[in-house]
């Protein structure tokens, strides 16, 4: 049986992630930074099947202390500070965990266990200000956030150990993926929950910044695979994870509001406080090599993915038993309970 090591197993992605591994017979640890109130939501239904081990990228002897103890053949990196948005207000803490964190758990690896494989969470935000679209791995990178700026060192940072020690370490650059899990700032589900707010009467209306962002949108649950494929290959090797496809802010207000039968224009407003003091206006990846050497394609079309993240926060509402006030529900929860 293989010991995975993930890193940030509360966030969106390591929950899924996890899942994931489970299914293939992994045993998994996932470390968790110790905080007031634990943040095990997104996991409550595998905590008794997965290892709890409580560590912060902050912290380099306990990252140490971990690795020492788990032994782990697979290593994934999801931690981070991962709100580009607060990165502007948090950009030393931010290069801390994002960027230094990595240097941290990288340093570890080599001394306690350089046999394990490594994955890094690597991100289309490196590409920022693009020089070339589609942007595939060679694209240059022109961050333009703190988030940013510490993912392209935490991603050199990846290479430099692969390529100084002979370490297999490998950067996945994942393009927006999103989920009924995805945190409540980032825009897709301020907007699906706030689509939900607004149907059951709770909320009269969402504030946006850039509608005219423009973004390559896939689903969380595909996206953990292609992590995992990129560990099980002969070479080490860095790949995109993408769609291929892109659409703006607006397109998601679009059709998350058409599936409860309203037009999004009736409650959308912007709000500049939202705005971002440099903005990545356009992403688009191509998933070629992905696709050619690891056999990964994402499953989740865009529509499909608005509508369920949509339909996920209806139905918490619907759950707690509030009525519906303007709108429709789409009919598959008409006749769920
Ligand atoms: P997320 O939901 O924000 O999860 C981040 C995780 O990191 C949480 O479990 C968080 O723990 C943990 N964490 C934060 N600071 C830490 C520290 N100092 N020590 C240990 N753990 C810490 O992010 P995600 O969407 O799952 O993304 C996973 C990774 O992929 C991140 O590195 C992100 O930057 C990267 N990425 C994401 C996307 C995307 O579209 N989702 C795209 C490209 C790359 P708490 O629960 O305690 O906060
Ligand atoms: N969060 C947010 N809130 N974004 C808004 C809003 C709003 O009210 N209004 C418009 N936007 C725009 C942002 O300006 C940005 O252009 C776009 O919506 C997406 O914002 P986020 O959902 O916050 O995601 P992100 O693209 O900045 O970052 C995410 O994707 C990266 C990969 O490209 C995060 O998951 C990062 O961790 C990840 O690396």
């Amino acid at each position: 049986m293989k010991t995975a090591f993930i890193t940030g197993i509360t966030g969106q992605d390591g929950s899924y992630l996890a899942e994931h591994l489970l299914t293939q017979g992994y045993r998994v640890v996932g470390m968790m930074r110790r905080t007031a109130t634990p943040s095990t939501e997104r996991i409550e239904g595998i905590l008794d099947q997965v290892e709890i081990a409580h560590g912060d990228l902050l912290d380099q002897s306990s990252l140490m202390r971990l690795l020492e103890e788990y032994q782990p053949d697979e290593i994934y990196n999801l931690a981070a500070q991962s709100f580009v948005h607060a990165s502007f207000h948090e950009p030393i803490h931010t290069a801390e965990v994002t960027a230094v964190g990595v240097s941290r758990l990288l340093e570890a690896m080599r001394l306690v266990v350089p046999g394990a494989r490594y994955y890094q969470a690597s991100s289309s935000e490196m590409f920022g200000k693009v020089s070339e679209t589609p942007q595939k791995e060679s694209t240059p990178f022109h961050p333009r956030s703190p988030y940013g700026v510490s993912k392209v060192y935490a991603h050199w940072a990846t290479v430099n150990y692969r390529e100084s020690y002979d370490l297999f370490c490998c950067s996945g650059i994942l393009f927006n993926h999103e989920s009924p899990r995805r945190g409540i700032e980032f825009v897709t589900r301020k907007i699906t929950a706030g689509v939900a707010a607004i149907v059951f009467g709770k909320q009269e209306g969402i504030p946006l910044g850039n509608l005219d962002a423009r973004r390559d949108w896939g689903f969380a649950g595909d996206y953990v695979e292609a992590m995992h494929l990129m560990l099980q290959q002969d070479e080490p090797k860095d790949f995109v994870v993408a769609t291929g496809e892109t659409h703006s802010v607006r397109d998601f207000c679009r059709i998350a509001f058409s599936r409860v039968g309203l037009d999004y224009e009736d409650f959308v407003s912007v709000d500049p406080k939202f705005y971002r003091p440099a903005e990545v206006d356009l992403l688009l990846g191509d998933p070629s090599l992905a696709r050619e050497n690891l056999g990964w394609t994402p499953r989740t079309s865009f529509e499909e993915l608005v509508h369920l993240m949509v339909d996920s926060d209806l139905a918490h509402h619907k759950d707690l038993g509030l009525q519906v006030q303007k709108g429709s529900l789409p009919e598959s929860l008409l006749t769920t309970t």
